[in-house]
């Protein structure tokens, strides 16, 4: 029996040495497989005599055992090894800071972020969005809107024109978005009640002024609107738009071809150092011209000024976005300076609405 308890010995210290299962598993095969030592010698039993087998029998059943339990044990030991090994290489480490996604590093440019801000103001008024081309016609930018050739506020308009076309006529940059007031009016039935914000053109770059521009128009169409209509309108959006709790507005007389009477609006502000404050201090700001639609504007349309009348406003989006986020200088607005970006951008999902704050 001595070579038994040799072999026992010797399988017993390869199993403690196997490191990995496919060791153990070969290991299995040499003992216990068909052709293993362990069955080699089962199988000698059947050439002993009784007295032998009654000896050999129980030994190699004993060892037999044992060595398939010594199997499984090491199993166990190294599958919990590889299980620990695997935790501590996968170990996440919570307390690091979330790596920024896309959702994190971009920012919204601050004319989007304002023309969101205008939507926002103006649907819960019960506006829609009416948009039109960037390159008009003649007739849309200037004619309809009751500015007939030769008259001066073609000039003052610094407008950018195509080549001529064979007829003769030039299509033009729209020097602002008052064209997409006929093209409105033209295609809705009254009431009309929208906003159109969009880009613009003069040739024209300092400070203040860039080539291409944003502008957003209001139009209100029905058979009675009215200037005190068009007062509360005006009020309501600079108050909510400046996020102040009132702003005192002075409604000057002023001209422009396509209202009449004609205003532009000032709005009372403080100048403290480099810090604008609307709604305050002895100053005034001029940020809007409005006035009620022309009758001839509303007869280039197709409309009849006995039947309808209503108020029209144009604003710089340039210009309130450098007024509401304090922007001094609008050529920065087009750099694509990523730097500008991240410091005056907001933040993809924080969009503005009016129950969660336009700008919070
Ligand atoms: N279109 C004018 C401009 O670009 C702005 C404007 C003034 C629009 C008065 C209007 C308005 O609708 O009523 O200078």
């Amino acid at each position: 029996m001595l070579d038994l308890e040799q072999l026992e010995t010797d399988i017993l210290a390869r199993l403690e040495a196997a490191e990995s299962e496919a060791a153990l598993e070969e290991i299995r095969i040499e003992t216990l497989g068909k052709k293993g030592s362990i069955s080699e010698k089962m199988k000698s039993l059947g050439k002993m005599t009784p007295e032998e087998r009654k000896e050999a029998g129980p030994a190699l059943n004993g060892l037999k055992t044992r060595v398939g339990d010594a199997i499984a044990a090491r199993k166990d030991v190294l599958k919990a090894a590889a299980l620990d090994a695997r935790l501590k290489a996968e170990t996440v480490d919570i307390t690091q800071p979330v790596r920024s996604g896309p959702a994190d590093r971009g920012r919204v440019h601050p004319i989007s972020q304002v023309m969101d801000e205008l939507t926002a103001i103006f649907a819960d008024m019960g506006f829609s969005i009416a948009e039109g081309p960037d390159i008009e016609t003649d007739f849309y930018n200037f004619t309809a809107l009751n500015i007939p050739d030769e008259h001066p506020a073609r000039q003052e308009h610094d407008t950018f024109y195509f080549n001529e076309k064979e007829d003769g006529s030039r299509m033009v940059l729209r020097t602002h978005t008052s064209p997409v007031q006929i093209r409105t009016m033209q295609s809705v039935t009254p009431p009309i009640r929208v906003i159109c914000p969009g880009r613009t053109y003069r040739c024209d770059s300092d400070q203040t002024h860039t080539p291409m521009f944003h502008q957003v128009e209001g139009l209100v169409i029905d058979k009675e609107a009215n200037l005190g209509n068009l007062k509360w309108t005006l009020q309501e959006f600079c108050k909510t738009f400046f996020e102040v709790e009132s702003v005192e507005m002075r409604f000057r007389a002023s001209h422009f071809p396509f209202t009449e009477p004609s205003m532009e609006v000032d709005i009372r502000c403080e100048r403290v150092g480099n810090e604008l404050r609307i709604g305050e201090g002895d100053d005034w700001l001029e940020i809007l011209g409005c006035g009620m639609v022309h009758p001839n504007v509303l007869r280039n349309c197709g409309l009849d000024p006995d039947e309808v009348q209503g108020f029209a406003w144009g604003i710089g989006i340039d210009r309130i976005a450098m007024l509401k986020y304090g922007m001094p200088d609008l050529r920065a607005f087009f750099n694509a300076d990523t730097r500008w970006l991240n410091h005056y951008g907001f933040r993809p999902l924080d969009l503005p609405t009016l129950f969660g704050g336009l700008s919070a």
